[in-house]
C-alpha cells in the first residue's frame, strides 16, 4: 500500500527513522516499535480507506495479541470518520496537517537556543515531557519515548531544538527528515509557567533554518489539534491547512472485546 496522505507518510517515515518497524500488505501497513510497545502510535494498522476499518481492526489483534490498546490509521485527506467505530467502542481524534514551504522568522526571545545533545539534556526533556501527555501515559513510557528522540538525533534523521532559561529546558520541538524533501515537526512542548512569550514560535522558525541548512527542504508539515494552542500559532508562521488526519483507538482494559 502507497500512503497518499502526508500525516501518515510523515508519521510513518519518522516511526521508521527512529527504528520502528513497517511491513506493508496490498490495503494496510503494520507499524511496530518493539521498544516501546505501549505506544499506541507506534504500534499501529494503517489502513487505505475507512471501509477497511473492520479488516484493520482484525489484522490489529492478529499482529499485537499482546498488547492492550487499539489503534488503527485510517490513510486519507478528508477527516471523516467511520460510522463503525462505536460498536468496535473505538475513539475517533481528528487533527490538522498543515504544511509550508517557507516558515516567517519568529520575534527574539530571551532564552539560549541550541540543539539538544547532551545526556543532561535528554533528561531535561523527560523531565518536561513529564508534564505533557496523556494521564495514561507512565514514566517508562516517557523514557522509552525520549529514546526514541535520542535515537534520531544520532542518527542524524532529527534534530531537537531546545530554548533554555538559566540552564533549564523550557520549550523545544523536533525536526526530523527521511531525505525525501519533506520535513516533519515533532513534539512542540512549552513548559506551563513559560507559555506565551514567544517561545515555541522562535523554535519553529529557528529549525526551519536549521533544517533548511541541513536538507535539501521541498516543504515542512506540522501536525495540530483544531482547537489546541499550537494552531493559529503554525498559521501565522506561514502555515496552511492541507488535509485532516483520522487516528481511531481504545484505550486498554477497555469493555469492548470486538
Ligand atoms: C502550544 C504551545 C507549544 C505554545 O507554546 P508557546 O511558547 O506558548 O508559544 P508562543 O508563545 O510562541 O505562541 C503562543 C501564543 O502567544 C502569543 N505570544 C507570543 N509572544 C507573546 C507575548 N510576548 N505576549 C503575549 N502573547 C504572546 C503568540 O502570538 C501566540 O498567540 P496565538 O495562539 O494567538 O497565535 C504550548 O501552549 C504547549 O506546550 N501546549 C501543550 C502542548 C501542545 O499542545 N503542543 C502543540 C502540539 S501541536
Amino acid at each position: 500500500m502507497r500512503v497518499r496522505s502526508l500525516g501518515f507518510a510523515t508519521d510513518v517515515a519518522v516511526l521508521r527513522a527512529g527504528g520502528s518497524m513497517v511491513v506493508e500488505d496490498d490495503d494496510h501497513l503494520v507499524v511496530r516499535t518493539p521498544s516501546n510497545p505501549g505506544y499506541w502510535w507506534g504500534n499501529f494498522v494503517l489502513v487505505a480507506d475507512a471501509e477497511l476499518l473492520a479488516h484493520g481492526v482484525e489484522v490489529f489483534h492478529g499482529e499485537f495479541p499482546d498488547v492492550g490498546h487499539l489503534a488503527i490509521g485510517v490513510d486519507g485527506s478528508d477527516g471523516a470518520v467511520p460510522k463503525k467505530i462505536t460498536e468496535l467502542g473505538l475513539e475517533a481524534d481528528v487533527s490538522v496537517v498543515l504544511t509550508a514551504t517557507s516558515v516567517a522568522s519568529a520575534g527574539v526571545v530571551d532564552a539560549e537556543v541550541r540543539s539538544l545533545s547532551e545526556d543532561g539534556d535528554w533528561e531535561q526533556l523527560l523531565e518536561l515531557r513529564r508534564q505533557d501527555d496523556h494521564p495514561a501515559t507512565d514514566d517508562v513510557y516517557q523514557r522509552r519515548r525520549v529514546g526514541e528522540v535520542r535515537r534520531l538525533v544520532e542518527s542524524g534523521a532529527g534534530v531537537f531544538l531546545g530554548a533554555l532559561r538559566e540552564g533549564r529546558l523550557v520549550s523545544t520541538l523536533g525536526v526530523v527528515c527521511d531525505g525525501s524533501g519533506t520535513v516533519r515537526y515533532q513534539h512542540v512542548q512549552t513548559d506551563a509557567g513559560h507559555r506565551r512569550q514567544g517561545l515555541a514560535g522562535h523554535l519553529v522558525a529557528a529549525a526551519a533554518q536549521v533544517a533548511s541548512h541541513r536538507w535539501d527542504v521541498d516543504r515542512f508539515v506540522i501536525v495540530a489539534d483544531p482547537d489546541g494552542p499550537a494552531i493559529n500559532l503554525y498559521r501565522s508562521l506561514g502555515f496552511h491547512e492541507c488535509e485532516l488526519q483520522v487516528q481511531l483507538a481504545r484505550p486498554p482494559h477497555s469493555s469492548v472485546t470486538a
